[in-house]
């Protein structure tokens, strides 16, 4: 069995990307399942924080699913053209420290998707993502690509998935991402 883990970057109830990823839940190939994990009650960053008193529960429980997890699927909103504050913070803290990178992050098969109420669906966010992701060692997939342009129109009230064609795109998303991670998985010492 494939285990992903999903994260969210927003930590609004009605969010999007928090729709996003459990429409992403409900759309797993067969032999796939995924995890969905959450930024909620990670502090900004602070050293001298860590420094005293290591990393905060919240961090710890988050980095421990990702250990657990075959891949890792971050679903990011878009703010100002970029990565939203909260979800680069959380992925600092789980940076932290940076002896613990190769075991959290090294290899690890990683993938982005977003949505934004906007007409490019997180473009930018997602290529904001990039030299994070190479920086930390990730195995980033780019076999796909989801960006979900007017996510108003593509959820309902209560952040349901009512598009039939973006669903068809993730779930194409989804069985190439779980094939890569799959082939990868077979492929580890
Ligand atoms: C500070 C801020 C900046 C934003 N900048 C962008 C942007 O650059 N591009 C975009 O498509 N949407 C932008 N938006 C709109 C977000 O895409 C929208 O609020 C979206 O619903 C956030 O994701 P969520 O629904 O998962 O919380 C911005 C929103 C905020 C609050």
């Amino acid at each position: 069995m494939t285990t992903i883990i999903g994260i969210s970057g927003s930590l609004r109830a009605a969010s999007f990307n928090s729709a996003l990823l459990r429409a992403a839940a409900a759309e797993m190939p067969s032999g796939a399942t995924l995890e969905i994990g959450s930024i909620k009650g990670i502090p900004l960053y602070d050293g001298d924080v860590e420094a005293a008193q290591g990393l905060p529960p919240a961090v710890v429980a988050l980095k421990e699913l990702i250990v657990a997890a075959d891949g890792v699927l971050l679903v990011t909103p878009e703010y100002n053209n970029s990565i939203p504050g909260v979800f680069k913070n959380a992925i600092d803290w789980l940076s932290r420290p940076s002896a613990d990178i190769p075991r959290v992050f090294g290899r690890r098969p990683f993938a982005v998707i977003g949505a934004s109420p906007g007409g490019f669906g997180t473009l930018l966010s997602q290529t904001a993502w990039l030299p994070v992701l190479k920086t930390l060692g990730t195995e980033a997939w780019f076999g796909g690509r989801l960006q979900v342009s007017r996510a108003g129109d593509v959820f309902d009230a209560s952040g349901t998935l009512t598009d039939a064609r973006i669903r068809e795109q993730l779930r194409g998303f989804l069985a190439g991402f779980c094939a890569f991670v799959g082939a990868r998985r077979r492929s580890y010492p």
